[in-house]
């Protein structure tokens, strides 16, 4: 549990409220809209309340990010990323209390750090929680049977929507079907025994998260959508590894399972959802091995 989980879960709750009452009005909610009230969650919990509505700050790290997919082969953005970094850095400087950014800036630190270069890696990491929130939420509206225990567990809740293990499965679930994160990059630091052969040192080494998540050799209705797996040992010593794992595995995972978790309880604790564009999932077919999050339309209606 977060030590902020008591003042990023009212936050989670009042975003989702009021993209929830949108939705309700309009019956829709799709991809975009999600992601707009995601990210004012992000800002919010990243620098505070004053930054919620600073869309310029996500707009550049949007920006930055699109031109760096392409790595060498777009030139830099130098004006975008100094404006950008000493965004960041004036808000570690000037830390709202209750943010992320404040824990940062109380952080002892060694010689050489740079605190404010952590931060893009927070902002955009938070992207694929989004995704994995909104992916659970278009199976919760096509999975009968997953939606009816995230409801139980939501409906007897005693925990504020801090600790909520089914629907954090549900979360790892997501992101076992659909990983964000599909690489992990090694290197071997010394020679490897495995049962062929000795791999040298110094040998670069990527872990293809997909080829183990979904292989139906090893795991129990690999294409379908169980949560209970993650709340069980049967997977113990398979690599199911959404946020990696061993001594770097992401330090953001257990933060990213309370926010995620909270959104789809207040979600689906008082509303009825149905795919209303988008790929349909079916319940008795394997589930796709992508699902195109952004031209997901959810409908909406008050619980029935
Ligand atoms: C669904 C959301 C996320 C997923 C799936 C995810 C997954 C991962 C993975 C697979 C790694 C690679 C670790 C490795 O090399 O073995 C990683 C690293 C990292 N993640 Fe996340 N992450 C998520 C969100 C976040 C968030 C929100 C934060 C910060 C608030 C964060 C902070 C980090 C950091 C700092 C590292 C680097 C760790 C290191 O090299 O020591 N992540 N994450």
């Amino acid at each position: 549990m977060h030590h902020l989980a008591d003042r990023f879960v009212p936050v989670v709750e009042e975003e989702m409220r009021q993209l929830l009452a949108e939705a309700a009005r309009g019956g829709s909610l799709p991809w975009d809209d999600f992601l707009d009230a995601w990210y004012r969650v992000v800002r919010r919990v990243v620098f505070g309340d004053h930054a919620r509505d600073d869309k310029d700050l996500t707009a550049m790290i949007i920006r930055l990010r699109k031109d760096g997919t392409w790595a060498f082969l777009r030139p830099k953005r130098r004006k975008v990323r100094t404006a950008f970094l000493r965004r960041v850095a004036d808000e570690v400087a000037d830390a709202e209390p209750g943010s992320l950014a404040a824990v940062m800036a109380a952080a002892p630190k060694g010689d050489g750090a740079e605190p404010a270069e952590q931060v893009p890696q927070w902002l955009f990491a938070f992207d694929p929680a989004g995704m994995a929130a909104f992916r659970a939420l278009t199976v919760f509206a096509t999975h009968p049977e997953a939606m009816a225990a995230a409801r139980r567990e939501a409906d007897a809740d005693t925990s504020g929507r801090r600790f909520l293990p089914y629907l954090r499965a549900s979360i790892l679930e997501s992101l076992r079907l659909w990983p964000t994160t599909p690489m992990i990059l090694r290197q071997s630091t010394r020679p490897v025994e495995w049962a062929d052969g000795t791999m040298p040192a110094d040998c670069g080494v990527l872990l293809y998260a997909p080829y183990f998540h979904r292989d139906d050799r090893h795991l129990r209705d690999a294409h379908g959508f169980s949560p209970e797996r993650w709340l069980t040992d049967e997977d113990d010593g398979w690599p199911l590894v959404p946020f990696s794992d061993g001594p770097v595995v992401c330090p953001g995972k257990q933060l990213v399972l309370l926010l995620t978790s909270a959104a789809l309880a207040f979600v689906v604790g008082d509303h009825d959802l149905r795919v209303g564009r988008g790929q349909h999932l079916d319940p008795s077919h394997p589930l796709p091995g992508t699902l195109d999050n952004y031209s997901v339309a959810l409908s909406v209606s008050p619980r029935s």
